[in-house]
């Protein structure tokens, strides 16, 4: 896919708004730019409407990525906090934002057990969960049909040891809900690339890692559309979690069958720019693997801010990292 940029009153404002910002920046190219050079869909990041404002924030993500998530406006307790009465308001953003700068969207996410309504934890009979989680797929995937590149359907249902995580919906349904979660996407929207999305899915060797393949590979031969695999890659700078495995761990993962895999929320502790190289290497080398989201722009607005896991410092300077991946 190529991006092409007219610079052309507004986008030539912002274009200069931004080389301003990022004046430091060695080569005129971007990390998307760089990346779909390579035969990938994607660089992405994450923002909602108030990072979509900030101007500094702003000028990176339009000249820098190519792929939005919303990182908090999609999940249920933004869109359905009372039992059918949803807002889109926040999601609308991200997606008016993304279509005006042609960037990507990654739908994040539908069914997750955090960040989920008290009404919906409280349900406690299969039926009516059944028909919740219906409903809430539905009409979310409604709103937004046409314009969402892959959904994260269910997100973080594994446990460490490789098995389903406890939640309302496993505990009320057992596994029956992926199934339930996706078979609606797929009646929803079957043009949307339909993934299951969790984290520590980090070395190939891990308990959840293969209780993820097991899975999924159990799910696909059932029937379940499932098409994606992302793996959020919240990294470690050492030890557990760290970058070497995640080659191998794509790998795995993409030896499911699934069409495709992703790097969904990547940062990593520390920057090195040696692990991001890794993780984007992981990437390139896999030939299923589409794109790379990176969990945010500045370590500013980082959930892991005391870590300094992302590109761009706090005041949106770009790291040695940022260096080391455009000259990938
Ligand atoms: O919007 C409220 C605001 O009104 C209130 O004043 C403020 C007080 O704390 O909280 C604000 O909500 C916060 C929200 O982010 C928006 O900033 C929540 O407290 C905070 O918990 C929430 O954190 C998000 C976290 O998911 C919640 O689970 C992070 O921004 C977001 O980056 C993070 O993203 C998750 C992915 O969705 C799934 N994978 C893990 C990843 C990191 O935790």
């Amino acid at each position: 896919m190529v991006y092409l940029k007219a610079l052309t009153g507004s986008a030539l404002f912002a274009s200069l708004a931004a080389s301003s910002v990022i004046g430091v920046r060695q080569g005129a190219s971007s990390l998307n730019d760089a990346l779909v050079a390579k035969g990938k869909k994607y660089v992405g990041t994450c923002a909602d409407g108030n990072l979509l404002t900030d101007s500094a924030n702003e000028a990176i993500l339009k000249s820098d990525f190519g792929q939005l998530t919303p990182e908090n406006s999609m999940k249920w307790d933004a869109t359905e906090p009372t039992q059918g009465a949803f807002n889109f308001d926040g999601g609308d953003a991200v997606v008016e934002y993304a279509s005006a700068n042609e960037k990507l969207v990654r739908g994040h996410t539908l069914v997750w057990h955090s960040q989920l309504p008290a009404w919906v934890e409280a349900i406690g009979d299969k039926e009516t969960l059944t028909q919740v989680i219906k409903d809430h797929v539905t009409a979310v995937m409604e709103h937004y049909k046409g314009k969402i590149y892959a959904w994260d359907v269910v997100n973080e249902i594994f446990a460490e040891e490789g098995g389903l995580r406890d939640s309302v919906f496993s505990r009320v349904l057992g596994e029956d809900f992926v199934r339930i979660a996706f078979e609606t996407a797929r009646e929803v929207d079957p043009d949307a690339k339909l993934y299951i999305n969790d984290y520590n899915l980090d070395s190939a060797d891990y308990a959840k890692t293969q209780g993820m393949v097991e899975s999924v590979k159990k799910w696909l031969d059932a029937g379940v559309p499932i098409d994606g695999i992302g793996s959020q890659s919240h990294l470690s700078a050492e030890g557990f979690g760290n970058s070497e495995g995640v080659k191998g761990a794509l790998e795995a993962l993409a030896s499911t069958g699934v069409s495709e895999v992703a790097i969904t929320e990547l940062d990593i502790a520390g920057a090195a720019p040696d692990a991001y190289v890794n993780a984007f290497n992981a990437c390139l080398e896999v030939e299923t693997c589409v794109g790379i989201t990176i969990w945010g722009v500045s370590d500013k607005d980082s959930w892991r801010s005391d870590e300094s896991p992302l590109l761009f410092d706090a005041n949106y300077q770009p790291k040695e990292a940022y260096n080391a991946l455009i000259a990938l």
